[in-house]
């Protein structure tokens, strides 16, 4: 674990650009505060998250913004689906791997440790660990849930966009001083937000993202980093 500090300030470096703090602060916030977020405020984020880049500038995604009894009725139903019949739904894409090699399976399972550790739950605890899965269809109690979704008829290039997307409006989001919660968890129940949401037959549910005010903000970063020399090599540089 690292502080936001250690975390970015490196040889060189003698503070935290803005742009910085707000990449380095943003985490998968999970509890959220009741404050409201209005509608102009998610307006504003969805302006700015709009210029992410995409390949030939298509602009692949569509968001449903939710919040209040709107909001609560789809949580309502996709909690009652994950109570009774889990089983039915499944995601219209593969999120990861069958088998995962190293080093992501050891990333996974240090995921797990850390997440679950940091609940209190036994990752042996079937149960604990559902009622923690159902908390996301509450979107973890945040005010306003998005829910992202893509025309099936585009290539995985056309993906690459949309996690753009994604990250500029959780980037954004922590510029008005929210958090957030990318959530894949939801395409899973593309069956029932279809028909709520009236999305069309031709566009697959991505994932959804919970935006509020964090209930209380991390002092330390939960999820660790791979250092830079483990995913990047260097060539060319005179310094
Ligand atoms: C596309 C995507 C989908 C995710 N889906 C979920 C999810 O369904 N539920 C959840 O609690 N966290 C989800 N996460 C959050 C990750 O677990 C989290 O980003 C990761 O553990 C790193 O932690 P950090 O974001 O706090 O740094 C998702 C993240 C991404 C990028």
């Amino acid at each position: 674990m690292f502080t936001r500090d250690e975390a970015v300030i490196g040889e060189g470096t003698v503070g935290l650009v803005r742009i910085d703090e707000i990449i380095v602060g943003r985490f998968a916030c999970r509890d959220y505060s009741d404050a409201p977020v209005s509608r102009q405020t998610v307006e504003q984020i969805l302006r700015v998250a709009r210029f992410a880049p995409s390949g030939a500038n298509i602009q692949p995604w569509r968001a449903y913004v939710l919040a209040g009894t709107d909001k609560d009725r789809v949580s309502a139903a996709l909690l009652e689906a994950h109570q009774t019949c889990r089983d039915e739904h499944i995601s219209e894409y593969k999120y990861y791997a069958n088998e995962l090699p190293d080093p992501y399976l050891t990333r996974r399972q240090e995921f797990g440790r850390l997440f679950y550790g940091s609940l209190g739950i036994a990752q042996s605890d079937v149960e604990a660990r559902s009622r923690q899965t159902a908390k996301n269809y509450a979107f973890f109690g945040a005010p306003v849930g998005l829910i992202v979704t893509i025309d099936r008829r585009l290539e995985v290039g056309s993906w690459l966009d949309l996690g753009m997307f994604v990250q500029n409006v959780m980037l954004a989001a922590a510029g008005h001083g929210l958090q957030s919660c990318p959530q894949e968890t939801f395409s899973r129940y593309h069956r029932i937000l279809r028909p709520l949401l009236s999305i069309p037959a031709e566009h697959i549910v991505v994932c959804g993202i919970s935006i509020g005010r964090a209930k209380c903000e991390a002092k330390e970063r939960l999820m660790p980093r791979a250092e830079v020399d483990e995913f990047a090599t260097f060539a060319g540089f005179e310094d």
